[in-house]
C-alpha cells in the first residue's frame, strides 16, 4: 500500500536566513535533491509531498512592512506582500530547476493560487490540482507563502501549517521538519550551548514539560520557529500521523533516512 509523507525544507536550510539578502544554499540544495532522488528511487510505495519555506528573502520582506497580521487593507503593506511572493517565487524556481537538473518530476504548485484563509486558518484549498498532480505521477512542491485571506486581505501561511492541513486531507503517516538544529531542544541550542536535544517525546510531554522551551527563530523570522511548528501540530491534529520528526536538513545524509523508523533528530509521538 501506498504510504504519504510530508517533507518541509524550513528556509533556514535552503538559505542563509541569518544574511538578509537573499542567499540561497545552491550547493546544499544540490546534494539534498540527489539523496531524495535515491531515497525516491528505493521506496516505490511511497507518496512524498514536497513543502519548502520563504527562508531568509521573504521573512525579511514580511518583516520590514510588518505583514504578521496580514496586510488589512494598507496600500503600502499590499505592495509589501506582492514583493515576498516574488522572493518566495524566485526560491522556488531555483529549486524547481534543480529538481529538472536530476530528472525528478516535482510540480511547484504556487500556494497563493491554491490556498485561501480566514484569521490564519486554511479554509480553502483547491485539492482538485494536488489529486491530479499525484495522478500524474508527480511530487508536488508547495510553499510558505502570502496568501489570500477573508479577514485581513493577504496573511502569511507559513509551510508548517500546510504541512500539518495535508497530512491531514492525504492521510500521511510522517511529516517531517529539515531545519537548521539537530532536533527540538530543551530550549533554543542558539541562545543556549548547554540545551540538551530531545530523542523522542510524545507531543503532551513536549508541550507540558517545564523544563523545554519551544520559543521563535534566532533568525529574522515571522512565523515563530520551532514554537509554530509544534502550535501548528496541536491545532492540525491528525488520526493517520504516526510521528513528526525534526531534523538537521543542514547534514545531507539525513534525507536518505526519512522513512526509516528511528532517523536522525527528534521524533514526537502521540501515544
Ligand atoms: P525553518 O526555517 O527550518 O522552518 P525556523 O527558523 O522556523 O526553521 O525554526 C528553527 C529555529 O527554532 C531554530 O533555528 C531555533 O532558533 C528555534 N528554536 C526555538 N526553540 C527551540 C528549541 N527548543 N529547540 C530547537 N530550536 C528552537
Ligand atoms: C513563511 O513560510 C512564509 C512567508 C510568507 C514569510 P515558513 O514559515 O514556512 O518559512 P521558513 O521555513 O520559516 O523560512
Amino acid at each position: 500500500m501506498e504510504k504519504t509523507i510530508i517533507l518541509k525544507i524550513g528556509g533556514s536550510v535552503l538559505t542563509r536566513k541569518n544574511i538578509q539578502k537573499p542567499s540561497v544554499r545552491k550547493k546544499l540544495l544540490r546534494e539534498i535533491i540527489q539523496n531524495l532522488k535515491k531515497l525516491l528511487a528505493s521506496e516505490k510505495n511511497l507518496r512524498l509531498i514536497l513543502i519548502h519555506g520563504a527562508g531568509s528573502g521573504g521573512h525579511t520582506i514580511a518583516h520590514t512592512y510588518n505583514l504578521s497580521h496580514g496586510v488589512c487593507d494598507d496600500p503600502i503593506k499590499r505592495i509589501g506582500a506582492l514583493k515576498v511572493r516574488y522572493a518566495n517565487q524566485i526560491l522556488n524556481e531555483k529549486i524547481f530547476s534543480i529538481c529538472i537538473d536530476y530528472d525528478i518530476p516535482v510540480v511547484p504548485l504556487h500556494s497563493g493560487s491554491l490556498i485561501g484563509m480566514k484569521k490564519g486558518n486554511i479554509v480553502y484549498f483547491s485539492h482538485t490540482i494536488l489529486d491530479l498532480c499525484f495522478k500524474n505521477k508527480s511530487i508536488p512542491l508547495l510553499y510558505g507563502e502570502m496568501v489570500f485571506d477573508e479577514e485581513t486581505g493577504m496573511a502569511v501561511c507559513s509551510g508548517d501549517l500546510i504541512a500539518f492541513y495535508l497530512a491531514k486531507k492525504y492521510n500521511a503517516s510522517r511529516v517531517l521538519f529539515a531545519s537548521d538544529v539537530e532536533g527540538i531542544y530543551s530550549e533554543d541550542p542558539f541562545k543556549n550551548k548547554n540545551a540538551s536535544l530531545i530523542k523522542n517525546s510524545s507531543l503532551k510531554d513536549l508541550v507540558k514539560n517545564k523544563k523545554i522551551t519551544l520559543s521563535g527563530s534566532h533568525n529574522v523570522d515571522v512565523t515563530g520557529g520551532i514554537y509554530n511548528k509544534i502550535q501548528s501540530l496541536k491545532n492540525n491534529l491528525s488520526p493517520s500521523l504516526q510521528d513528526v520528526i525534526i531534523f538537521n536538513g543542514l547534514r545531507p545524509e539525513n534525507f536518505l533516512s526519512l522513512t526509516k523508523k528511528n532517523p536522525p533528530g527528534t521524533k514526537i509521538f502521540f501515544s
